[in-house]
């Protein structure tokens, strides 16, 4: 039987971080003890579970869907083929949020996915009413399934943008699909949904859509929140300028890229 060690060995360096919570994973260890008890040589039980895992680790998958979940605002979701990665950057999104909702909000997370964004919102913002809203039914379900792991009661709909939703909202928060369709990184995102990723040849089409929908979907006063690609946001910012969103405010991320772009519907 391969050792721990071995299989180590095996590992591109670019996979041994993987490789390590993989088999730690595998044997009910922490990360320590991976290098603690490099001797060990696992049963055959546990490598029959973990050689198709490696298998797969090495050909490009993710980890996160190999474990089926990934953390996200220090709250753990489960994620599936059907549904974006969510990403750290993301998180910047959620922290806006839970600043300047107002109390007792009406919230719409637009292509809500994993519902990373509206299950950590709800979580930190009980007082919210949140709609996650997917065109995807299977990334609904993922997100249902996330919101009652949480204890979050939100409403799902299935819904081409803002089109099944009734009324209007104080806040409406999307990270869009905002990938151009010739982007050279897309053959590496290539086990997440196209439809998650891609948005048209500028990658801008969904952000048109999110500031078209917002002159009836958001009540006066209301406020949209986008995540934007690194060098969008100033397509981003003259998209909501005409389509008379004003009061346009842009946030960085940790590593100083403009992430987030906030927007306000005039009052009357
Ligand atoms: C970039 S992913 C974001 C997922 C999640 N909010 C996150 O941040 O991890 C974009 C999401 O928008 C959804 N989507 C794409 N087009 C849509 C549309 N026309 N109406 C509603 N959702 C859409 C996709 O299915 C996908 O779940």
């Amino acid at each position: 039987m391969p050792s721990v060690k071995s299989l180590l060995a095996g590992a591109p360096a670019e996979l041994r971080f993987d490789t390590e919570l993989l088999i730690a994973r595998a044997l009910g260890w922490n990360r320590a003890k991976v290098f603690a008890f490099g001797e060990v040589e696992p049963t055959a039980d546990v490598l029959e579970k973990l050689a198709p895992e490696l298998a797969r680790l090495h050909a490009g998958e993710p980890l996160a869907y190999i474990t089926g979940s990934r953390e996200f605002f220090g709250l753990e979701f489960t994620v599936s083929p059907d549904v974006l990665i969510p990403r750290a950057d993301t998180e910047l999104l959620v922290e806006l949020a839970i600043d300047q909702c107002p109390t007792n909000a009406r919230v719409a997370d637009l292509g809500t996915g994993s519902g990373a964004i509206a299950v950590s919102l709800k979580h930190a913002r009980p007082d919210l009413s949140i709609v996650a809203v997917d065109r995807s039914a299977a990334a609904l379900t993922v997100a249902a399934n996330n919101a009652a792991r949480h204890g979050c009661d939100i409403e799902c709909v299935i819904s081409d943008w803002y089109q099944n939703l009734n009324g209007q909202f104080d806040v409406v928060i999307s990270n869009p699909p905002y990938i151009r369709a010739d982007d050279p990184h897309l053959p590496s995102l290539r086990f997440e949904p196209v439809e998650a990723l891609v948005a048209g040849a500028l990658g801008l089409d969904d952000y048109k859509k999110l500031a078209a929908g917002a002159a009836t979907k958001l009540a006066p006063g209301g406020l949209l929140f986008v995540e934007q690609g690194a060098d969008q946001a100033d397509a981003v910012a003259n998209l909501f300028t005409q389509s008379g969103l004003t009061d346009i405010v842009t946030y960085n991320d940790l590593a100083g890229h403009c992430r987030v772009t906030r927007a306000r519907k005039n009052e009357s």
